[in-house]
């Protein structure tokens, strides 16, 4: 299948509709990595996503304390083919200084074992940096040849339209702004973030796609998810989620029998969003490409929002 490219922002950069979320490779304090799934089962779906043209990974320097990063690092090793990198800046409070952000933008270079990323991202917006100090930061490390696009996440309008301001004083483009969005999170939509980074030209990459794999259907009432994710998705909305997931299920029958995972992919895609599922093994690799090569209509889209409204709200 011929994967047509993205644009992502305005960098002149193109990355696949989709793009493939690292936080859960070699994370034990949340994921429980080394139980389960180990850096074979990642090393297999890497591979099953890049023999599809899938070649957008996105990770964080604190993924598993900086096991996320190289264990990309060690893939790249053995990797001739084109692999385009979203790493993100932690705003911690003793990073003062735009020598900090070069440091640690250096150190997520050392650790993936390359020269530059795609994408650097401003993890989350609370800093004691001020917004032009590090949108500074990320104009000297566009200079310098170490990032190509200038990305920030899980900034709300106000923020987005700040560093947008802030990096174009410095002649550059925001690239991204990566937020939670999903079927059972639809606040970029609601909240008018969607709108605004479509007028302003700046992608919006979807974090959480699948709900933390809620709108995978695996987790029910009786049998919820024993992890960090318990508390965030009690029993209640599970039961409630599961009409949702019957509607999700039904439509994926219509498109040749496609699963829930793909379905919540493709919508996030309709929505004009690049989805970064986390998936853990060649299975969750091979599910997330079949959200690729079809689309859902714009019918079952608006029957698919309604459904989620009725989830959200009771
Ligand atoms: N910028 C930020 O603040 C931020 C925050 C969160 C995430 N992110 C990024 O977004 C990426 C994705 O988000 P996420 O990992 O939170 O959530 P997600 O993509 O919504 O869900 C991922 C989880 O769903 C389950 N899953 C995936 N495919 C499945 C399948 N086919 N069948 C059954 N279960 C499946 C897996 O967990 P189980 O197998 O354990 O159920 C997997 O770890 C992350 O890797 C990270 O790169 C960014």
């Amino acid at each position: 299948m011929e994967i047509h490219k993205v644009p992502l922002g305005k960098t002149g950069i193109s990355v696949p509709p989709l793009g493939i979320g690292a936080w859960s490779w070699g994370d034990r304090m949340f994921w429980g990595y080394g139980k389960g799934y180990d850096e074979a089962d990642v090393r297999a779906a890497f591979d099953a996503c890049l023999n599809a043209g899938i070649n957008f990974f996105d990770t964080a320097e604190v993924y598993g304390l900086g096991q996320s990063e190289k264990m990309i690092g060690r893939f790249l090793q053995t990797e001739r083919r084109p692999v385009q990198i979203a790493t993100k800046f932690f705003p911690f409070p003793y990073r003062l200084t735009q020598g900090s952000f070069l440091r640690a933008l250096r150190g997520s270079l050392r650790r993936l074992g390359v020269k530059s990323v795609d994408l650097y991202q401003v993890h989350q917006p609370i800093s004691l940096m001020s917004n032009t100090a590090l949108m500074g930061a990320m104009s000297k490390a566009v200079r310098e040849g170490l990032i190509h696009g200038a990305g920030v996440s899980n900034y709300d309008l106000e923020r987005t339209r700040q560093a947008a301001k802030a990096l174009a004083a410095f002649g550059l483009p925001l690239a991204s702004n990566q937020v939670s969005f999903s079927l059972l999170n639809k606040t970029p939509e609601t909240s008018g973030l969607l709108s605004l980074c479509r007028e302003l030209g700046v992608s919006v990459i979807a974090y959480s796609p699948l709900a933390m794999g809620m709108l995978s259907g695996r987790y029910t009432p009786a049998s919820p998810p024993q992890d960090f994710r318990r508390g965030r998705y009690p029993s209640e909305l599970l039961a409630r989620l599961q009409t949702l997931l019957g509607l999700m299920r039904e439509i994926g029958q219509t498109h040749g029998g496609r699963t829930t995972v793909q379905v919540a992919l493709n919508w996030v895609m309709a929505k004009g969003a690049i989805p970064i599922p986390g998936v853990k093994n060649l299975h969750q690799a091979e599910d997330a490409l079949g959200a690729l090569g079809w689309q859902l209509s714009a019918t079952e889209v608006a029957a698919l929002d309604t459904a989620s409204d009725l989830v959200r709200r009771q």
